[in-house]
């Protein structure tokens, strides 16, 4: 924990950059989402440099996290934006993305999606069907347009993560297999309102190692040379996400240079002219802590169970993906024993817990912990389930910060019902 890079202990007091989270707590109340926009424009920045050789365009994966104000600060350093739906091409747009500089992509666009996306000229749709490259032409039809398309190829390797966040294998939903895909590009001869210049690759998130990428890059460069022999026009690769940060003191993922350097190496003699990345998780997630507040504790043989005023509906990735969050207690006390405890939420179900015997020190209630690196999925994936209002978000600059999303009220929650 000493060596977190964005949440430091200053005379035992945890801070985001200058601001105590303890004031933060006070004057927003809990549970609180806390980014550092330093952090996230280093974090861009080092996307930037070690990518550099192959001057991709950088699409931030909003899906990680969407909240408007780091949307709007990840343009000003000049990111361009992976969207999967309509709602993400809102967002951007409102936050002044850039057309040309938005890739669509996704398994189950509708037609008023592509409708959508065809009417604000976003730069790149990356298409997983043919269902979908049919309905695209239609579109693009009416609109007298034609996309420029991505396929999104099912490169049939196995990424080395969690299963639920592995999407490269033979029997996933997403993308295509490569002699489908081949049909495909055959196929869109037929279709003049769809140009396909690009290969898509996204094999999984929070890959452990860059070896199935690797596996997938040649996979998808034998694609790009396949159909460009029957005639198609593809100078694109676009290399989806899913670089690694750790989530532990000692989590042994490769650092963000050793992962993308084979990578760039393999890349950068390929021939090929463009790429583009979709980093989410590695721009986001040390950006943040989610502060809760102790509620109660209980013990029983041994075992305790600390009960806190987040859980699975702010933070679901814990009980989603058994997925492991630091966390400390934001007043330090460098003398207390350190015992194992496990986290929970409010929620009614057994699943919902934050951690699994973690250190933590004795608490009362009222005590103050922070979850730490929960800036990808966190916010994102949050839920009014039991009827809690969302939790807020700040954005700490320097001295500075300020609520970057309103905590809802219980008449938020009702707002869209229609009881008579
Ligand atoms: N591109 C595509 C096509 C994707 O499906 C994803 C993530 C990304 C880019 C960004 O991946 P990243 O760089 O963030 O790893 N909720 C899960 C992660 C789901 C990832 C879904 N797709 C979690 O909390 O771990």
């Amino acid at each position: 924990m000493s060596t977190h890079p964005t949440f430091k202990y200053l005379d035992d007091a945890l801070h985001c950059e200058s601001v105590s989270l303890a004031a933060l707590a006070a004057e927003f109340g809990t549970p609180l989402y806390v980014y550092s926009a330093e952090r996230l424009r280093q974090n861009y920045q080092r996307v930037a440099r070690v990518f550099a050789p192959l001057r991709p365009l950088i699409c931030y994966a909003v899906k990680a996290n969407a909240n408007g104000a780091l949307l709007a600060l990840l343009r000003q350093q000049g990111a361009g934006f992976d969207i999967v739906s309509g709602g993400e091409l809102h967002r951007v747009l409102r936050a002044g993305a850039e057309p040309a500089r938005i890739v669509f992509a996704g398994v189950g666009k509708t037609e008023a999606e592509l409708e959508m996306a065809v009417q604000a000229k976003v730069g790149w749709i990356n298409v997983e069907s043919q269902g979908e490259l049919e309905r695209l032409n239609a579109v693009a039809a009416h609109h007298r347009a034609r996309p420029t398309v991505a396929i999104r190829l099912r490169p049939n390797v196995d990424a080395a993560t969690h299963r639920h966040i592995s999407t490269g294998s033979a029997a996933g939903k997403f993308g295509l297999p490569v002699s489908h895909a081949l049909k495909l590009v055959a196929h869109s001869r037929a279709l003049p309102h769809v140009h396909i210049r690009g290969a898509h690759i996204h094999i999984g998130s929070q890959l452990a190692n860059p070896q199935a990428t690797l596996q997938a890059i040649e996979v998808a460069l034998d694609f790009i040379a396949q159909a460009n022999a029957r005639g198609a026009e593809i100078d694109t690769l676009d290399l989806g996400g899913g670089f690694p940060v750790p989530y532990r003191d000692d989590d042994p993922v490769p650092d963000l240079d050793t992962f993308a350097a084979p990578i760039v190496a393999r890349l950068a003699r390929s021939g090929l002219e463009h790429f583009h990345i979709e980093p989410g998780r590695a721009i986001v997630a040390d950006t943040a802590a989610l502060l809760t507040t102790v509620q109660y504790e209980k013990e029983d043989a041994g075992h305790r169970i600390v009960i806190v005023d987040a859980g699975m509906h702010t933070l679901l990735r814990p009980a989603l993906y058994e997925a492991y969050h630091r966390v400390c207690a934001v007043a330090h006390h460098s003398d207390s024993p350190l015992t194992l405890a496990d986290v929970a939420g409010p929620i009614c179900e057994s699943a919902d817990f934050l951690a699994r015997a973690h250190p933590l020190p004795p608490l009362a209630s009222g005590d103050l912990l922070a979850l730490l690196d929960v800036g990808a999925y966190g916010a994102a994936m949050a839920s009014n389930y039991n009827s809690h209002p969302l939790p807020a978000e700040a954005l700490v600059e320097g001295h500075r910060y300020r609520l970057i999303r309103r905590r809802q009220t219980y008449d938020d929650l009702i707002a869209n019902e229609v009881i008579e």
